[in-house]
């Protein structure tokens, strides 16, 4: 069996190619850039994925048995497509837990992710969802202030999140693609504790061995700061889900547990695998 990882470039992606090889299975990884997949061990087979081209999409899939698929809206039928052409059984879709969450009928993530489930769903091929809430890497954008040596400047400190560590995500994704157990489950992957901005940003500074001061700063001043690298749309998102979980922690999901048979990696833990990041 042959299993097509597109997206193999991302952390997700990456990690599920892994994952599967440490299973004894055979990978294709897609990218748009395969050039650039130079982590990857040789016996990987890498090519293009152009979710625009049709006569690439029927190279790309042929002989494939199974994908782990990152949700394109754009090119999301045209695989369906072809993908039954060519026989596959089962699409893993990484989605969202956004769909689940208030406001996901406006939310621009939500929408995006959830017109992938649905092309899936009507696609008449086998499919898992894993809907991961939101990622620890995300507090990757903390660290250029972190090895500077400047304050965190937050509108909401004491807003909860519960961070996700990607191994967990591909984990997931990895079972996912190889038991039968999850075909047609939507798997909700949480990090194990919800947790407030300023206490992620203390276990940032404790694996890093750096001091980590938060700045409050008000709202308006935050969404300048997030426009300058995220569209206004998404910016207003991040905006409202933060104020809607100010001093609110949320419950977290056991599907980590029932999936994987042990609990899901705590936030402390992806600080310390990602220390150097922040020195
Ligand atoms: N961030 C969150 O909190 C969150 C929460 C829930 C769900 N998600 C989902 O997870 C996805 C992000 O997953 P991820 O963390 O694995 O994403 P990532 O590392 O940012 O990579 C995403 C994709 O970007 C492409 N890419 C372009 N340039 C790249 C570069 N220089 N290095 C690496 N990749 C590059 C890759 O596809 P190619 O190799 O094909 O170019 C890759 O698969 C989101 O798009 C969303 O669907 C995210």
């Amino acid at each position: 069996m042959t299993i097509l990882v597109t997206g193999a470039r991302g952390r997700v992606g990456a990690a599920v190619v892994r994952g599967l090889l440490a299973q004894g299975e055979k990978v294709r990884a897609a990218s748009t850039d395969p050039d650039s997949l130079t982590a990857l061990p040789d016996e990987v087979e890498r090519t293009r994925l152009d979710l625009a081209s049709p006569q690439n999409l029927r190279e790309v899939l042929h002989g494939i048995q199974k994908i782990f698929l990152y949700a394109q809206p754009a090119g999301a039928a045209r695989l369906t497509e072809a993908a039954a052409a060519a026989g596959a059984g089962h699409i893993v879709l990484l989605s969202s837990l956004a769909i689940d969450t208030d406001g996901a009928g406006t939310s621009p993530i939500a929408q995006q992710h959830l017109l992938v489930e649905d092309v899936l769903r009507a696609s008449g091929l086998g499919w898992t969802f894993v809907r991961p809430g939101g990622f620890a890497t995300n507090a990757l954008q903390w660290a250029p202030d972190v090895r500077a040596g400047r304050p965190l400047r937050l509108a909401y400190p004491e807003t909860y999140s519960e961070p996700v560590h990607e191994s967990d995500v591909a984990d997931v994704a990895v079972r996912a693609l190889l038991d039968e157990a999850h075909r047609g489950a939507t798997l909700r992957v949480t990090g194990p504790q919800s947790l407030p901005a300023r206490r992620q940003a203390e276990l940032v500074a404790a694996a890093a061995g750096r001091e980590v001061l938060v700045r409050l700063i008000s709202p308006q001043e935050y969404r300048e700061q997030l426009t300058a690298f995220l569209p206004a749309p998404l910016a207003d998102t991040l905006l409202d889900y933060q104020a809607a979980r100010d001093g609110r922690p949320q419950k977290t999901s056991d599907d980590v547990q029932a999936v994987l048979g042990r609990p899901a990696l705590s936030f402390a833990r992806w600080a310390k695998d990602n220390a150097d990041a922040f020195r």
